[in-house]
């Protein structure tokens, strides 16, 4: 296998704003509540005329022009999302169509939060065998339009984004080692349980809210600190490193607590991971992506760090990644 490392980053995220202020506004919650249970401060919402392959376009383009390459020279184009622009065809071939990268071959992951790592582990195969030279990964989402703006167990949660990398071979460092899990035994945790084949948008499938998240925040949260902790130490080991070689892990932000108790059980110090959720709220697959954007053209992130990807999200299904930067 060849080796395979991220050689450009990208984000884009939608200017509106909406503050744990305005949320006071709309449903019976407080500042404080959502502060001290979830980290969150505000979240980005995409406008009426933004759909999520407009997002990803945009940072597709930062990171390419990142990576210094061009539409012409991408093989792959990888979106993952669960809040595509339609059921189909695949919002990777709107990105496709918008970039003008008339040579890559294009597919959506449906991985939700820990889909961009999903991702990632995906376009590595493919470079790794020599299939595909260079792969643009975005993890993109407009949860916005799929959030009950009247459930204030799920809306003061989630914010629209968008995060990309560019992968490619490189002669050291890059990707060392990777780990992904699923569980199908536990999908009811976290679903959208209308819109499908399962059950068709019909009159009634709307009038029973069915196209909106449903989710039981309390078990996911458990799963959530016990799974991301189990993906950090299988993908640590396969790597042959140890936690306190870590210097950054960039982990899906779905609650700065699960992160924190994610942290005690690794031994890992606080600072060593990175947050952006009281920014941007939990933007499923684009957190992780626009967290390592942001970690990187920050300067956080210097050449030669250890640096984790961490993630979990609906299905169940986890997954983590340690790349030498
Ligand atoms: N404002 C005020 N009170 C609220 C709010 C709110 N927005 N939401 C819930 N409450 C109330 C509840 O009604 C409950 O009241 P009660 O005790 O009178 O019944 C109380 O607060 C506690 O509710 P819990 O659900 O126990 O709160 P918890 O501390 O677990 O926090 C949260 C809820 C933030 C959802 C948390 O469980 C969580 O983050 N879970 C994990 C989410 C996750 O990891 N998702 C997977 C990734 S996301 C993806 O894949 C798209």
């Amino acid at each position: 296998m060849k080796k395979v490392g991220i050689v450009g980053v990208g984000e884009y995220l939608p200017s509106k704003i909406l503050t744990n202020a305005d949320l006071e506004k709309m449903v019976d919650t407080s500042d404080e509540w959502i502060t001290t249970r979830t980290g969150i401060k505000q979240r980005r919402l995409a406008s009426k005329q933004e759909a999520v392959s407009d997002l990803a376009t945009k940072a597709a383009k930062e990171a390419l022009n990142d990576a210094g390459l061009k539409p012409a020279d991408v093989d792959l184009i990888i979106v993952a999302t669960i809040t595509p622009d339609m059921q189909f065809p695949s919002t990777a071939c709107f990105v496709q169509a918008n970039l003008g990268a008339k040579n890559a071959v294009c597919m959506d992951i449906s991985a939700a939060c820990a889909g961009f790592v999903y991702g990632i582990v995906t376009a590595q195969q493919f470079i790794g065998c020599g299939t595909y030279k260079n792969a643009l990964i975005i993890g993109a989402e407009i949860l916005s339009s799929i959030t009950d703006w009247k459930d204030r167990n799920t809306c003061v949660l989630f914010g629209d984004g968008a995060g990309a990398a560019v992968l490619t071979e490189v002669k050291s460092g890059g990707i060392l080692s990777t780990y992904i899990g699923s569980d199908g035994t536990k999908t009811d945790l976290l679903i959208i349980p209308g819109g499908g084949s399962r059950n068709p948008s019909s009159h009634k499938s709307i009038d029973e809210q069915l196209h909106y998240i449903k989710m039981q925040g309390n078990e996911l949260f458990k799963l959530a600190v016990t799974l991301m902790t189990e993906a950090a130490r299988v993908a640590l080991k396969r790597a042959g490193l140890a936690c306190s070689d870590v210097d950054w892990i960039i982990p899906h932000q779905a609650n700065v607590r699960i992160l924190m108790a994610m942290a005690k059980k690794l031994g890992l110090p606080p600072g060593k991971i990175y947050l952006n959720i009281e920014k941007y709220g939990n933007m499923s697959s684009a957190s992780t992506a626009t967290a390592l954007c942001e970690a990187v053209k920050g300067g956080r992130v210097k050449k030669g760090d250890i640096v984790l990807l961490d993630a979990f999200g609906a299905g169940l299904v986890w997954g983590a990644c340690v790349i030498k930067w």
